[in-house]
């Protein structure tokens, strides 16, 4: 029987996002449906809902989740109800040509659920990162969910869903930081901050955090930053490579989405340097680099999606780690929140004031 919930909606370009009933399907070949019990706020969702991912209201919000499937359907073998999973937006189909590669972090054909979740008049929802998990129940492919242990919490092992996986994965997996290595991260909010978590467990030597608020380079130090700039004082450029022996940084991750910041992460790197762009730009934005300053250093301009995570290998992995106190995950998680504070968690991002906003379900 399909279920009538409650679910955070944006159902216009820039306009706050609401409470709404939505219909979610029984599951069908390949999906299943999903209680979430906890989804953080990413910037992300604020992309959405501005506008700024793309044209296609209403949206149906919330995409960083962990919860139990419920149910499941004919042909699903891989999860069953009562499954605790984290969700993930790279389902990986297996024959597109990235997988047929053996490169499944890439996939290009990532599943989502084929069936629509409606409003209550019947107007079909697009969810967040095909995913849209601010809701009591959520359809999703059945390949979107993970599962990992359930010894760690909601609020902390849903944050893998997506803003601190990026982080971690554009360290880890794209940037390739290694021990010994020196790390810069320009955008200290979640995704920054895992970023430098990342490249703490890979063994970087120097890691510096740049960011305009003091308050989220306070927090980037517990992550593991082992010098901080607040590039409205400081020239971020001269900083890291003050910090970097005068050379520039091995890899430099930016974690905005900006044109200034991704030139000041292109001037940072040392020769043969890496820069990883994990922040998200709006289809307006436009970069003017010297051309020549890309080829003379060599190395490697890259972009990272999701932190080119493969998602049944990275998630129980991290969910370990996190167990056995290695990587600090619980830190990320500034607040709990109800399903109906999802915009105050928005302005509190806009403000600076949180890492994560998590939305908690009664259990
Ligand atoms: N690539 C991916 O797969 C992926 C996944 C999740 C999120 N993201 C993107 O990553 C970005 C960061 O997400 P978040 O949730 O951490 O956001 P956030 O808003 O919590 O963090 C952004 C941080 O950047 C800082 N900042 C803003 N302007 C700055 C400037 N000019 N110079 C230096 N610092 C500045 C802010 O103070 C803040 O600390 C967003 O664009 C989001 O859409 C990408
Ligand atoms: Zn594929
Ligand atoms: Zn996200």
């Amino acid at each position: 029987m399909p279920v009538q919930v409650q679910g955070v909606v944006a159902r216009s370009q820039g306009a706050p996002v609401t409470l709404e009933t939505i219909v979610v399907p029984d599951p069908g070949p390949g999906e299943a449906r999903v209680r979430p019990l906890a989804c953080g706020v990413c910037h992300t969702d604020l992309h959405y809902r501005e506008g700024a991912i793309n044209d296609d209201f209403p949206f149906l919000l919330g995409h960083e989740a962990a919860g139990i499937v419920e149910s499941v359907g004919p042909d699903v073998t891989d999860v069953a109800p009562g499954d605790y999973v984290i969700l993930n937006w790279r389902a990986v189909c297996g024959t597109c040509r990235a997988c047929l590669r053996g490169r499944p972090w890439y996939c290009f054909s990532s599943h989502n659920a084929t069936q629509k979740m409606t409003l209550l008049d019947g107007t079909e929802l697009s969810p967040a990162l095909g995913i849209g998990a601010f809701a009591e129940m959520t359809l999703v492919a059945a390949g979107q969910c993970t599962k990992v242990d359930p010894a760690a919490p909601p609020e902390v092992a849903g944050l893998l869903g997506c803003g601190v996986m990026a982080g971690l994965g554009a360290a880890l997996n794209t940037g390739n930081v290694g021990r010994g290595d020196t790390v810069a991260v320009i955008g200290c909010g979640g995704v920054g901050d895992a970023a430098i978590a990342g490249a703490r467990l890979a063994g970087a030597r120097v890691i510096v955090a740049v960011d305009i608020d003091d308050r989220k380079l306070e927090l980037a130090r517990k992550f593991g930053a082992t010098h901080v700039v607040n590039s409205r004082q400081t020239d971020a450029v001269e900083a890291i490579r003050e910090a970097t022996d005068g050379f520039g940084a091995d890899v430099v991750i930016e974690a905005i989405g900006r044109p200034d910041t991704y030139e000041q992460a292109f001037f940072a790197r040392d020769l043969a340097g890496t820069v990883v762009l994990v922040g998200v730009p709006s289809p307006d934005m436009r970069l003017d680099l010297p051309l020549i300053e890309y080829f003379g250093r060599g190395g490697a301009l890259k972009s990272s999606w999701y932190g080119d995570c493969l998602p049944s290998r990275d998630f129980p992995m991290l969910i370990d780690l996190y167990l056995q106190d290695r990587l600090p995950l619980q830190d990320f998680v500034s607040e709990t929140i109800g399903i109906g504070d999802v915009e105050a968690a928005f302005d509190k991002m806009h403000h600076g004031d949180v890492l994560r906003s998590v939305v908690v379900f009664d259990r």
